[in-house]
């Protein structure tokens, strides 16, 4: 993985709701695409976060999940680069939940906003359940299990990765102490070789005893750098710098993703359950004709009749698709009536298009050859548990459960 550049880890999923739209490519998946080249990628498809609000009906997840997988794939997330999973195909993610669900408190779970927020919104489901209630100790558990460094998420989820943050340091509080701590730092600290155990050693003291940041993200790197000590001494070395116990979980941290809303074609955000989504699949003939019946500033009603393209959904479409020429075009001919609606939409046609075409191409690729997308996602389940393992195993040994 050559054209990885950070140590970091990042883990991102998405429940499966089906085929995706232009609203999930170009919030989330454009910025999956991007990072896969910068990072060691996870993504995964949350298909038991699925079954918290839909275990009323579940026949259809798992078509879903292939909808959706190969949507990702067609869009240009590159199984080379970033490992692909389902979720329940790892079951080591529900064991860490159960063993985290043991230092709770439920009232962290209680304050989360999102739990009374979607009880208000799904009020015709009965969510007052266990699993509900867990869905974002669930996540933790997603997160944790490949003590990933960071998460890219919506703003709906940012409470999610803190409490995710809260867990790791309570766990590590809890269970990072071992008997005779300060022997195995100082074995920990040999093991790096006489040069890097003095710097690393100067800079602890920096960061402990001046607060240089600094210091302690340069003995980060050391730390991180080190290729020839094992883990268990690495995550003792990380935990020691801040003046904790072992690291067993490091805390991860949200990357809130940036992207402007996508509007969808009545100018409300894309989405599904608004129905005014173009889906990346989506054939040329009903792109065009989605575009063409928007609607627009109700003021044009005939082609003679200025409008303002503040008060048209198209004009949002515009911000997306559209080239700084094209928008004073548009701004000019909207208001003096000189272009008509239509002539407006052409570009937006255009530009999306020229976006969907490669991706309905491979999309029907990857449609044809159902096996294939198998074993891509076999593989990546397979990457996806070997870490899992290795994480658990030393949760369950510092919890007391290793039994060997
Ligand atoms: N809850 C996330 C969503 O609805 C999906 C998800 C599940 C997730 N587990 C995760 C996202 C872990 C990031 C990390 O979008
Ligand atoms: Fe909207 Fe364009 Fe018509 Fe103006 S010209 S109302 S911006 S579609």
């Amino acid at each position: 993985m050559s054209s990885v550049v950070s140590h970091q880890r990042v883990l991102s999923g998405m429940r499966p709701t089906g085929k995706l739209h232009l609203g999930h490519y170009h919030g989330v998946i454009k910025n999956w695409i991007k990072l896969q080249h910068e990072y060691e990628c996870f993504l995964f498809a949350a298909d038991w976060h699925a079954l918290t609000t839909h275990y009323d009906d579940p026949s259809l997840i798992e078509q879903a999940t292939w909808d959706m997988v190969i949507d990702w794939l067609a869009a240009g997330i590159n199984p080379g680069s970033a490992t692909l999973f389902i979720q329940s195909k790892v079951p080591e993610h529900a064991e860490l939940h159960l063993l985290l669900s043991m230092m709770t408190p439920l009232g962290w779970l209680e304050r989360v906003p999102s739990y009374k927020d979607q009880q208000e919104k799904l009020k015709e489901k009965d969510l007052a359940t266990y699993g509900f209630l867990g869905y974002p100790l669930l996540q933790s558990a997603d997160i944790l299990i490949y003590r990933a460094g960071l998460v890219p998420v919506g703003a709906d989820q940012v409470a999610h990765v803190e409490m995710t943050r809260e867990l790791a340091r309570r766990f590590n509080h809890l269970y990072g102490r071992e008997p005779g701590y300060e022997e195995a730092i100082d074995a920990a600290i040999k093991k790096m070789g006489k040069k890097a155990a003095k710097l690393y050693t100067s800079l602890r003291k920096k960061y402990q005893e001046k607060g240089d940041d600094e210091a302690l993200e340069t003995a980060k790197a050391l730390v991180g750098d080190q290729q020839n000590i094992p883990l268990s001494d690495k995550e003792r070395l990380f935990g020691s710098l801040e003046g904790g116990g072992k690291v067993i979980l490091p805390e991860p941290q949200a990357l809130l993703t940036e992207s402007a809303k996508m509007p969808g074609l009545d100018g409300a955000k894309m989405s599904k359950s608004y129905n005014n989504t173009i889906s990346l699949r989506e054939e040329p003939e009903e792109v065009e004709r989605k575009i063409r019946t928007m609607p627009t500033d109700p003021a044009r009603v005939r082609l003679t009749d200025p409008g303002d393209p503040q008060k048209c959904p198209v004009w949002q479409l515009h911000q997306v698709y559209s080239d700084e020429k094209t928008r004073v075009w548009i701004q000019e001919g909207c208001k003096s009536a000189g272009i008509g609606c239509l002539e407006c939409k052409k570009p937006v046609i255009n530009a999306i298009q020229e976006e969907l075409a490669p991706i309905r191409q491979r999309a029907v690729e990857y449609e044809k050859d159902p096996e294939l997308v198998k074993s891509i996602v076999l593989e990546g389940c397979d990457q996806a548990r070997e870490e899992a393992k290795h994480t658990l195993e030393e949760v369950k040994s510092a919890m007391g459960l290793s039994y060997r």
